[in-house]
């Protein structure tokens, strides 16, 4: 048998070919409502009569899932928080019995208990056909090759991705994370089209590529999926133009099923289309956290993002509040499917300094366009006297000229007093200097005490 070598991956400007569009995505925006609708009841009803801890906060808050008739209604239900899955640490959420639930992942948990999440047969099958859309929206194609920079292991990353890219048809290379310098060995070797890594360790990956003298432009890799952090259309540009390939945004967390919640599509990069057919999103002020209609947002308005689960068997989530900051905006590549805008962070990596709210992607926009310096920053907060302050170290980058170098750092402290309104120190240290990610990055250094 001869075997044909796969079309190139789906580009900017090109629709994907309907025949790859699945069941979910060829339905209209009514069958798509009608949908949501069913799974809703369902899921509330399964969460009612299997989740103390849901009963009980339907019962205080006088709804049952009776009370849903309409998607509007689902204002009426109480929220979900990471502090009601800490409650039920470690299995208490569950809504099916043991034996039947087939695999287990928690959140890494930098304070207090991890989270615990539990995937069914039927959750496992929905989760990779849900990444593996992902991954056809991004341009990956059966026959390609993906290499998967996520973790593996409790993290939802590495896995998610895995079972996602089988799925779709591609040949999946788990290189996990780590052991950076036979990641781009393997990737010069086995050459993968499609590469799933955080952004933060992409750009460990280019350091290593330039460290071997390999030129990455050159690699086959032709489609970046990033995600599990934040990053900004400025660290696209960056990424797209070190390494010749298209960068695509895939968002998920942990609690409502791991990667594959939303997606960009490659031909149009604009945001992330929300599979909808399985996650119903609603927008909240960040501040609201009691129950009540008035506290949703048109669609359009910034807030918090909000997640209600429609097919989950072992761990349905009701309106769990992710604290990651969006809006949601209509559908375009995906008509039926409406798009949550990139996030710009969470809430809680909100840096306030002297009164005014400040996110890392704030500052790493400004870096990205100031001439001289590399994406690799760090933001160091500490009090001076009764003030707090913040400094913004970052590299330089190695072929910068002397005087570009000189002129950086003055630079950064205008555009972010410019374009931000704070006042900060900037610091331009030498180049591969700063600790690099090998998964996600921690961008703050608080040092306030
Ligand atoms: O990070 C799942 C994931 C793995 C997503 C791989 C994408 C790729 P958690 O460890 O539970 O799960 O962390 C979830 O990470 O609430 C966001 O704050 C952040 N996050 C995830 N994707 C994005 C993204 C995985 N595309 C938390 N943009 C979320 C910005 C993201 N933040």
């Amino acid at each position: 048998m001869t075997s044909s070598a796969p079309d190139t991956p789906g580009r900017l400007g090109e629709p994907i070919p309907p025949g790859l569009l699945d069941a979910g995505e060829r339905m209209s925006v009514d069958e798509l409502r009608a949908h949501q609708l069913a799974r809703l009841q369902a899921t509330l009803r399964h969460a009612y009569d299997n989740v103390e801890l849901y009963r009980r906060k339907f019962d205080a808050a006088g709804v049952g899932p009776e009370d849903c008739r309409s998607l509007a209604d689902l204002a009426r239900f109480p929220f979900t928080t990471k502090a009601d899955l800490r409650e039920g640490y470690p299995f208490g959420l569950f809504a099916v019995p043991m034996e039947q639930v087939r695999r287990i992942h928690a959140s890494s948990g930098t304070t207090g208990r991890p989270t615990v999440v539990g995937y069914t047969e039927n959750d496992l099958a929905m989760w990779a056909d849900v990444v593996a859309r992902s991954i056809r929206a991004a341009g990956g194609r059966p026959g390609h090759k993906v290499h998967i920079a996520y973790g593996y292991g409790l993290f939802t990353g590495g896995l998610g991705a895995h079972y996602g890219a089988e799925r779709a048809g591609c040949t999946v290379i788990p290189a996990s994370g780590g052991m950076t310098a036979r990641q781009v060995q393997i990737i010069q070797d086995f050459r993968p089209e499609i590469i799933m890594v955080t952004p933060s360790y992409m750009l460990t990956l280019l350091d290593e590529f330039e460290k071997q003298g390999i030129d990455p432009r050159g690699t086959s890799l032709r489609v970046g999926i990033f995600g599990a952090e934040p990053w900004t259309e400025e660290m696209r540009r960056e990424i797209e133009e070190r390494l010749d390939l298209d960068a695509v945004d895939i968002y998920g967390l942990s609690e409502v099923v791991g990667p594959g919640i939303a997606q960009e599509c490659v031909e149009t990069k604009d945001g992330l289309h929300i599979w909808e057919d399985h996650f119903y999103p609603e927008v909240v002020d960040p501040l609201a956290d009691q129950p009540g209609a008035d506290e949703v947002l048109p669609d359009g308005e910034s807030g918090e993002l909000v997640f209600t689960s429609l097919t989950k068997e072992a761990l349905p989530v009701i309106r769990y509040r992710t604290r990651d900051l969006s809006r949601l905006l209509p559908g375009t590549a995906r008509p039926a499917f409406r798009r949550m805008e990139k996030v710009t962070g969470r809430s809680d990596d909100m840096i306030i300094l002297r009164g005014v709210n400040v996110f890392p992607t704030q500052i790493e926009e400004i870096l990205l366009r100031t001439p001289g310096v590399a994406p690799h920053f760090q933001l160091r907060l500490s009090r001076q006297g009764r003030m707090d302050a913040m400094m913004v170290r970052v590299e330089a980058r190695p072929d910068a000229p002397a005087e570009q170098r000189a002129a950086a750092g003055a630079a950064i402290v205008r555009a972010v007093k410019d374009g931000v309104g704070v006042t900060v120190v900037a610091e331009v240290v030498e180049p591969y200097t700063l600790e690099r990610s090998v998964g996600k990055i921690k961008r703050v250094v608080d040092e306030r005490g």
